[in-house]
């Protein structure tokens, strides 16, 4: 895959996705949000990809934000499609039928953080910067962060975060549930890598069934997402995978899944 803002690499299980704009610390213009967009549809159709990393290029941000530079010059039409194509890439990721895991490698601002909170698991260096800052340019977030932070951590939380735009540093993260876990910024990479590895030897059809069950039941009533999960629990019971995860317990020993 090739792109002028992103970095794929997609040969193994794991596929990594790198933002690959350092001189504006990773900044989210239109076209890497249509990139990031078209690497999430191929990746979704690959089926040797079990899992995706993403993180930003260098060692200082994850994604500084939206581009400013193209905000402040757009209309209010076309700022109306940079939300709506924003939030569409989120929705694609959070509803990805893989662990999207966010390797969190410096500051996550604005775009950066609601891009980190539409995948499903994310790890912090030590010296991360996490906040939705927009306020502070007369804006307010734009990318589903005022949907998602305020479901993540509560509307308190969320708000305070939003109206004061100050962004936290990454225990502050941790203590408040924005992140799972935090590790030192050179150990980052391998946390998340061996995170992945787990996660790509599981059984796909458990993955697809768990990620859809807490994706679509908490936005709605409880007895619609236990009917979701019975549905799910059901097509898992159906599979090859159950059958040597099951058998693998009872023979003590390791389970080898194969996604059927
Ligand atoms: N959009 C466009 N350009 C951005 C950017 C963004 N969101 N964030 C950083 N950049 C650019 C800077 O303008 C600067 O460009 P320059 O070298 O041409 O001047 C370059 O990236 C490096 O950033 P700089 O501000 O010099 O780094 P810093 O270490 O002093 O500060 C931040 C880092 C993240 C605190 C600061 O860049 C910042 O506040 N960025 C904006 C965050 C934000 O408001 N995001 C929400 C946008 S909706």
């Amino acid at each position: 895959m090739d792109f002028d803002n992103l970095t794929v690499d997609a040969t193994g299980p794991i596929a990594r996705v790198v933002v690959d704009r350092p001189q504006r610390l990773n900044a989210l213009n239109h076209a890497t949000i249509d990139e990031l967009d078209r690497a999430f549809r191929a990746l979704a159709a690959d089926p040797a990809v079990r899992v995706v990393v993403l993180r930003g290029a260098g060692d200082k941000a994850f994604v500084a934000g939206a581009d400013i530079t193209e905000i402040r010059d757009q209309s209010p039409v076309e700022a109306r499609g940079f939300s709506r194509a924003g939030q569409a890439l989120m929705s694609r990721i959070a509803d990805f039928e893989k662990p999207v895991i966010a390797a969190v490698n410096g500051y996550a601002l604005g775009g950066g953080l609601e891009l980190a909170l539409a995948c499903h698991l994310r790890l912090a260096s030590d010296n991360a910067k996490l906040g939705l800052p927009e306020i502070k340019l007369g804006i307010m977030p734009g990318f589903g962060g005022s949907q998602r932070l305020a479901r993540l951590v509560g509307p308190a939380r969320a708000l305070e975060l939003m109206l004061t735009g100050e962004p936290v540093d990454a225990a502050t993260a941790l203590t408040l549930g924005i992140v799972n876990h935090v590790v030192s910024a050179d150990q980052l990479d391998d946390r998340v890598d061996e995170l992945a590895g787990g996660l790509a030897k599981a059984a796909p059809e458990a993955v697809r069934g768990i990620l859809q069950a807490v994706r679509q039941g908490l936005d709605g009533p409880l007895e619609a997402g236990l009917a979701l999960e019975t549905a799910r629990f059901a097509v898992c019971c159906s599979t090859d995978d159950m059958k040597e995860g099951t058998g693998a317990f009872l023979e003590k020993r390791a389970p080898e899944f194969t996604g059927r």
